[in-house]
């Protein structure tokens, strides 16, 4: 199968209708879209992501109306429910909830919850309110691979596995969306995103729910995501690393350098003592969310450059800072700690 990227939201619409898988562009990340309905279509997804069928998928909706035909919201969680969706959706934010039959079970994954959100991205906003359905959208990445933030990232993934990526440039956010489990007053974080913490706690009680903890109450937060194919480090500060000998090492960087890090040599000036062979600054000004919306590409372009080595500075934890940690723990190789599947 030959995979074009194109801006045919048209010819994407009429894929979805005829049951196909097409790459879509959304505010976090790619996603890899079919028609949620349709079990034959979504069988598809996990085939071309080679996604074990005990991990769920998340249903985009075409709008809020939607939201109870394939949920059931008991009384105790109405309030907090709109309140979340007044000030949250359309955008990155995901809410597990319990789950109607609508929803197919290879969707959920055959747990009784599904989760939901509604993406604020033009593109998806046109052709999910063209189609008139709920899609189904996991990251269009392989699994446990990066999720990616460009169509090229969605073709190196799943080229000639799919028919269409349709091109948006890059993502706005760049990092998935939050997941949380609203439970009467508290509000349950099962994948930090972009919404966060803090926000979140102006609503509820936060309780945020450690990933080698989460057991089936979220079976698809695997430790093993986001794994680059170079070992990965946190370190808190490149000054005080250096590397052993002859080994090639990227920097993923936070803190600011002065002037000649990337070229910086030991006293020998032998080109094979460069201490970084490749330096991806996160954001020259500090900014989380330039960080969060570079991330995944800088880790996919020092990942291509074939290093020993990858070392990611520790970004602050507060804010949005909290989810790309969150990511960096996940894609370091140290971080394999399995948590029990479902049988
Ligand atoms: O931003 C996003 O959320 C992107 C874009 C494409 O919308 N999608 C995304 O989907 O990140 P995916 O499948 O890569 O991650 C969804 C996560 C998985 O870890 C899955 O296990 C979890 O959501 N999930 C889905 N349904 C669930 C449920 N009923 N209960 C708990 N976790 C669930
Ligand atoms: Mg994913």
């Amino acid at each position: 199968m030959k995979t074009v990227i194109s801006t045919d939201r048209a010819a994407a619409v009429e894929l979805l209708r005829k049951g196909e898988i097409v790459g879509l562009p959304t505010e976090t990340v790619y996603g890899l879209a079919a028609d949620a309905l349709n079990p034959i279509a979504v069988a598809k997804i996990f085939e071309a992501k080679e996604r074990p069928r005990f991990d769920p998928l998340i249903v985009h909706l075409p709008n809020e109306e939607w939201l109870e035909r394939v949920a059931k919201i008991d009384n105790r969680s109405h309030a907090p429910i709109n309140k979340l969706v007044t000030r949250f959706w359309p955008g990155p934010l995901t809410l597990v909830l319990d789950r109607r039959s609508i929803v197919p079970e290879i969707v959920t994954a055959g747990l009784d919850t599904v989760a939901v959100r509604m993406s604020s991205h033009p593109v998806f906003a046109e052709i999910i309110s063209e189609l008139g359905k709920p899609i189904a959208a996991p990251s269009a990445n392989r699994f446990g691979r990066i999720s990616p933030t460009t169509a090229q990232h969605v073709l190196a993934e799943l080229n000639g596995r799919i028919e269409l990526i349709i091109d948006a440039g890059r993502t706005q956010h760049g990092l998935e969306s939050t997941i949380v489990r609203v439970r009467g007053n508290s509000i349950q974080i099962l994948r930090r995103g972009p919404i966060t913490a803090e926000q979140l706690s102006e609503f509820a009680k936060i309780n945020i729910v450690a990933a080698s903890t989460q057991k089936i109450s979220a079976p698809g937060q695997l430790p093993s995501h986001y794994a680059p194919k170079t070992p990965l480090d946190l370190i808190d500060d490149a000054k005080s690393f250096s590397p052993k000998n002859d080994q090639r090492v990227g920097l993923l960087a936070w803190h600011p350098r002065k002037g000649d890090l990337q070229i910086a040599q030991r006293r020998t000036g032998d080109r094979r003592s460069l201490q970084f062979l490749a330096v991806r600054n996160l954001s020259e000004q500090q900014d989380l969310r330039e960080a969060a919306a570079n991330l995944f590409r800088y880790l996919r372009e020092l990942d291509a450059l074939g290093l020993d080595l990858i070392v990611a500075e520790r970004v602050p934890s507060q804010g949005l800072g909290a989810a790309i940690l969150d990511r960096l723990e996940r894609a370091s190789h140290g971080y394999s700690v399995a948590p029990e599947m479902p049988e």
